[in-house]
C-alpha cells in the first residue's frame, strides 16, 4: 500500500485550455488511450458520441447534445495518478470553465498551429497566470500547413506575455512534415502518420545526429539543412532551460505534435508528467500560512456548484478540490462559512459523463459532494477540530449583458428569491445600476448558454417567466479601491460607459468597446480597473 505521501507525489491534476477546435478534446482523448483508459476514440465527450445522454439532466442538454458542466477526467499512468479537469469550450463556455482552472495544478494550453494564439486561449491564459500556475503548450495539427514555428513562439511571448522554451522542433510543414527534433535528446521522431487517426500506433524515434548523411534520406536534405538552422539559432539565442522558471508560469516548455494522428503526444505526455508539479501547499488566509498537500488533516474547497443532476431533486453537487490529507467517504468534515460540522455524505468522482461514487480520495484529487443547498462557491471544509480558510474564487468578468424582467409583475417575489439564489450559486452574476434597486436587474454572463439555463431554471424551479433584453456592453472592470473609497458620480466616462454594483457593493463600470474603457482610464488617472472581482490571493 503506497502511503499518504507517494499517493499525493504521484498526482498531476491539471486542466487543459484552448480556443474551440483547436484540439482540446482530441489531445484529451489520445492521451486516455495511450493510458489505456479507454478503448476506441469517440468515447470522451466526442461531439458524435452517445454518451452526453448520461447527463440529461437539463432540458438544454438533450436538445443541444452539449453537457453544460465540466467534469473531471482521473486516469493511472506509469506510476502517475492524472486529473484532467474538463473545460467547456465550445457553446458551454460559462464562468465555471474558469473556476475549474482554480482546482488545477498546472495547464496544458492546446494551440491551432495555423491559428496561433487565439480569443478564448487569452482568456484562459490570463486566469492562469493570475495564479501563477505552470503552463504547458501543445501545438496542434502539424500535419497540416501551419504558420512557421518561430513566428509561433514569439506570437505566445508577446500576446501572453510568457516565455517560450520550445522542448522540440518541427522538421517540415504541410506536406514537408517529416517529424519532430526533440531537443534533449538530439534524437528525430520520425512522423509516419498517412493522416489516419490510428489510435494505437506509436511513432518511430531515430537516433540520428544532425549533420548524418542518413539523415536527408529520413527527412530530406532540403528539411535538414533547414533543421539545422533553427537548432543552431535556437541553441544560440535560447536560455537555458529553467525548471524553476516553468514552475512559476513564466516559461512554458513547447512541444509541436499532432493529436489527430497521435504525433508527438506519448513524448508530450512522460515530459509533462517529468515537469509539472504534485500537489502543493494552499495558503490559509486566515493565518497566512501554507497548508501543505501532504499534511494529514483534511482540506479541501469549494470551486463549483452544478444543480439539479437529477431532475426529480433539488439537490447540487459542489465540486470540491482536496488540498491536503485523505477524504474518506461519510466522513465528518467542518464546514468554515457554515461554523459547523457535516457529514460528507456522497463522494462522486468523474469518469466522463458517468458518475460513480468514490470511497477515498487524496489531495490533488476532486470529489463531488451532495449539497443539499448548504456550500456557495469559495467555501473551506477541513477536518473537524481544526480551522483553515482559503482563498475564495475570484469573480469573472461576464461578456454578454442583458436586462431581465419578470413576465408577471405578481411574482415579483419569487423572481427576486430565484435571481438571488441563482446568483450566489454562480449560475449568473447579477449588477443593478449604480444607484438603483433590483428593479433594474442586470444579468452577465460569460457564456450565452448561462442566459438559457438562467430562463430555463427560473421556470422550472422558481415558475417565473422572465423578458431578456440584451445590452450592448461586453466588457466590465471592477473598481479597485484598495487605495480608497471612489465618488462614482464624478468619474469622467463616456455616455455609453455604465455604472453599476454588484450583490457585494462592489463597484463597477460596463463598456461597449475598449475605446470606452481607454477613455476611462486615460480620463480619471487616479481609477484602478481590475478584469477580477473579490481576487484575495
Ligand atoms: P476542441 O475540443 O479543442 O474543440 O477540438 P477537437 O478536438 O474537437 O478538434 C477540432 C477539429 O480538429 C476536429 O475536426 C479534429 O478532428 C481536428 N483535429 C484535432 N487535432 C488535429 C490534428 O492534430 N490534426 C488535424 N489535421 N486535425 C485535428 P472536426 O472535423 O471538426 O471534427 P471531427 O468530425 O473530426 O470530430
Amino acid at each position: 500500500m503506497p502511503s499518504l505521501e507517494e499517493e499525493i507525489s504521484s498526482r498531476r491534476t491539471f486542466a487543459i485550455i484552448s480556443h474551440p477546435d483547436a484540439g482540446k478534446t482530441t489531445l484529451t482523448e489520445k492521451l486516455l488511450l495511450y493510458t489505456g483508459t479507454i478503448q476506441s476514440a469517440g468515447s470522451v465527450k466526442g461531439k458524435a458520441s452517445a454518451k452526453h445522454a448520461v447527463s440529461d439532466w437539463m432540458d438544454i442538454e438533450k436538445a443541444r447534445g452539449i453537457s453544460v458542466t465540466s467534469s473531471v477526467l482521473q486516469f493511472t499512468y506509469e506510476g502517475h495518478c492524472v486529473n484532467i479537469l474538463d473545460t467547456p469550450g465550445h457553446q458551454d463556455f460559462s464562468e465555471d470553465t474558469y473556476r475549474t482552472l482554480m482546482a488545477a495544478d498546472s495547464a496544458v494550453m492546446v494551440i491551432d498551429g495555423a491559428k496561433g494564439v487565439e480569443a478564448q486561449t487569452v482568456k484562459l491564459f490570463k486566469v492562469c497566470a493570475l495564479r501563477g500556475i505552470p503552463i504547458f503548450t501543445f501545438v496542434n495539427k502539424l500535419d497540416h500547413e501551419t504558420r512557421d514555428p518561430f513566428e509561433l513562439m514569439e506570437e505566445i511571448e508577446n500576446v501572453l506575455g510568457i516565455g517560450t522554451y520550445p522542448m522540440n522542433w518541427p522538421i517540415g510543414n504541410g506536406r514537408t512534415f517529416r517529424g519532430v527534433f526533440d531537443r534533449a535528446s538530439r534524437h528525430v521522431l520520425a512522423f509516419e502518420g498517412d493522416g489516419r487517426a490510428n489510435a494505437t500506433k506509436r511513432v518511430a524515434e531515430v537516433e540520428a545526429e544532425l549533420g548524418d548523411a542518413a539523415l536527408d534520406e529520413l527527412i530530406g536534405e532540403e528539411n535538414h539543412r533547414t533543421l539545422m538552422d533553427d537548432i543552431e539559432l535556437l541553441d544560440g539565442a535560447d536560455h537555458e532551460f529553467d525548471l524553476e522558471a516553468v514552475r512559476t508560469g513564466k516559461l512554458t516548455p513547447v512541444f509541436f505534435g499532432s493529436a489527430l494522428t497521435n504525433f508527438g503526444v506519448e513524448p508530450f505526455l512522460r515530459d509533462f508528467l517529468r515537469l509539472s508539479p504534485a500537489p502543493g501547499p494552499h495558503t490559509d488566509s486566515l493565518t497566512g500560512d501554507p497548508v501543505e498537500a501532504t499534511d494529514p488533516d483534511f482540506s479541501g474547497f469549494v470551486f463549483k456548484i452544478q444543480a439539479n443532476m437529477d431532475k426529480n431533486h433539488r439537490d447540487r453537487i459542489a465540486f470540491l478540490r482536496i488540498c491536503s490529507g485523505k477524504f474518506v467517504r461519510g466522513m465528518d468534515a467542518f464546514h468554515v462559512q457554515g461554523d459547523r460540522k457535516i457529514k460528507l455524505a456522497t463522494g462522486t468522482a468523474m469518469m466522463a459523463d458517468d458518475r460513480a461514487t468514490v470511497d477515498e480520495a487524496c489531495a490533488g484529487d476532486i470529489v463531488g459532494l451532495f449539497d443539499p443547498g448548504i456550500f456557495s462557491i469559495g467555501d473551506t471544509l477541513c477536518k473537524v477540530g481544526r480551522r483553515v480558510q482559503f482563498a475564495g474564487i475570484p469573480t469573472f468578468a461576464p461578456e454578454h449583458f442583458a436586462r431581465i424582467e419578470q413576465v408577471d409583475t405578481l411574482k415579483r417575489k419569487q423572481f427576486v428569491k430565484g435571481m438571488e439564489e441563482l446568483a450566489q450559486e454562480g449560475a449568473i452574476q447579477i449588477f443593478r445600476e449604480y444607484g438603483a434597486g433590483m428593479e433594474r436587474v442586470i444579468v452577465g454572463v460569460v457564456g450565452t448558454l448561462q442566459f438559457e439555463v438562467l430562463e430555463q431554471r427560473l421556470k422550472s424551479e422558481y415558475h417565473v417567466e422572465v423578458y431578456r433584453s440584451p445590452l450592448p456592453y461586453n466588457l466590465i472592470r471592477w473598481i479597485d479601491e484598495k487605495d480608497g473609497e471612489v465618488d462614482m458620480r464624478s468619474l469622467n466616462l463616456t455616455r455609453e460607459t455604465l455604472r453599476v454594483e454588484d450583490m457585494r457593493g462592489g463597484k463597477l463600470l460596463l463598456f461597449t468597446s475598449p475605446w470606452n474603457l481607454n477613455w476611462a482610464e486615460e480620463h480619471n488617472p487616479d481609477l484602478h480597473l481590475s478584469e477580477f472581482g473579490n481576487v484575495t490571493f
